[in-house]
């Protein structure tokens, strides 16, 4: 039987969940602790034990890094019980370190599953970013596009002028040009300091976020975690490799890339129906973070289905032992 025909992703989102939540309440006690190194460490090793509880044959193809820079969950790494169907991992088991050990909005753990060979082994390089949410007729606005046309053609489809639009764009100095280009449309600009995965995810809920839009390069790998989601809760994407250096390219080339100048829109990204559970680490516009509670902590889980569009909310009480 094929891989394809034994994905039965019902039953597995549910264990996707628990993974999930048991990466985000690994990092609750580094959460405003100022150690990013230390909350990413143990939303890895709990991340990587719950996997390996799943009946899934297991790859992880977006992961902590190449097999030589992360001791676990490296690109490559096997995980699952070895039994079941054969699955392509791409997983973040805190996206926004930083925004986690300082205590800011949208620090999340995420994690997606589709059937082997069907999510983009995106290597750990930047990837210029474009996304909006679901109800825009296809290939609306593309990378391709500057700024100020990828506005003002947004503008028009959603019946508002420039000035309504909201577009989210990762605060760094690489940036520069592209904020002044969205300004100058009159649109305003929710800078965020780290998380764009959350970034993106925002687009699909703008009455909930207030963000149309996103705009921008970040992580690659993040980039194909973001399209998962997406693929899930409606809306377009594109992205673009961005390599600052031979040594990247001979990155992308170890891991399958042959097109260095490609735009990947969505669906080349992942190119089948998808699984994702994301858990809140801190407070987001969608996700709500963890809460203490007396003798308990509390995860918000969200758990995605492509094939059908489902999304379920997963609240999950913790028992605490007073030490
Ligand atoms: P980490 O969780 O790995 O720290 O990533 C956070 C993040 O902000 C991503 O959301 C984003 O894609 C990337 O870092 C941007 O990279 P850089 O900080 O190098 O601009």
């Amino acid at each position: 039987m094929s891989s394809r025909r034994k994905f039965s992703d019902r039953m597995l989102s549910l264990g996707l969940a628990r993974v999930s939540e048991a990466a985000a309440l690994a990092s609750a006690h580094f959460v405003g602790r100022g150690d990013e190194h230390a909350a990413d460490q143990a939303a890895v090793d709990a991340m990587r034990r719950q996997l390996d509880l799943l009946d899934i044959r297991g790859v992880v193809v977006i992961g902590e890094g190449e097999r030589d820079q992360a001791p676990m969950l490296f690109i490559g790494e096997k995980v699952g019980t070895g039994y079941g169907p054969e699955v392509d991992i791409a997983l973040d088991p805190l996206e926004g370190t930083a925004l986690a050990a300082r205590d800011m909005p949208n620090a999340l753990t995420i994690i997606a599953m589709g059937p082997r060979g069907t999510i983009l082994h995106a290597p750990d390089v930047y990837m210029d970013k474009l996304a909006i949410g679901p109800g825009y007729p296809k290939g609306l606005i593309t990378l391709d596009m500057d700024p100020d046309e990828r506005i003002r053609v947004l503008a028009r489809a959603k019946g508002c002028s420039p000035g309504d639009l909201t577009i989210c764009v990762l605060d760094r100095s690489r940036h520069q040009d592209l904020i002044a280009a969205i300004r100058h449309t009159g649109a305003a600009i929710r800078l965020i300091t780290d998380g764009d995965v959350a970034g993106v995810m925002h687009c699909t809920a703008p009455e909930r976020t207030g963000i149309d839009a996103y705009m921008g390069i970040g992580g690659a790998p993040e980039g194909v975690l973001a399209a998962a989601a997406l693929t899930c809760m409606g809306g377009q994407m594109q992205g673009k490799l961005i390599f600052r250096d031979n040594a990247e390219r001979q990155r992308a080339k170890r891991a399958g890339i042959t097109e260095f100048d490609r735009i990947y829109s969505r669906q080349d990204m992942v190119r089948a129906d998808v699984i994702l559970a994301a858990t809140g680490v801190t407070d987001g516009s969608i996700l709500r973070g963890i809460r203490r509670g007396s003798g308990y902590l509390e995860t918000d889980t969200v758990l995605l289905r492509s094939r059908t569009g489902s999304q379920r909310r997963v609240v999950y009480r913790q028992r605490v032992r007073p030490t």
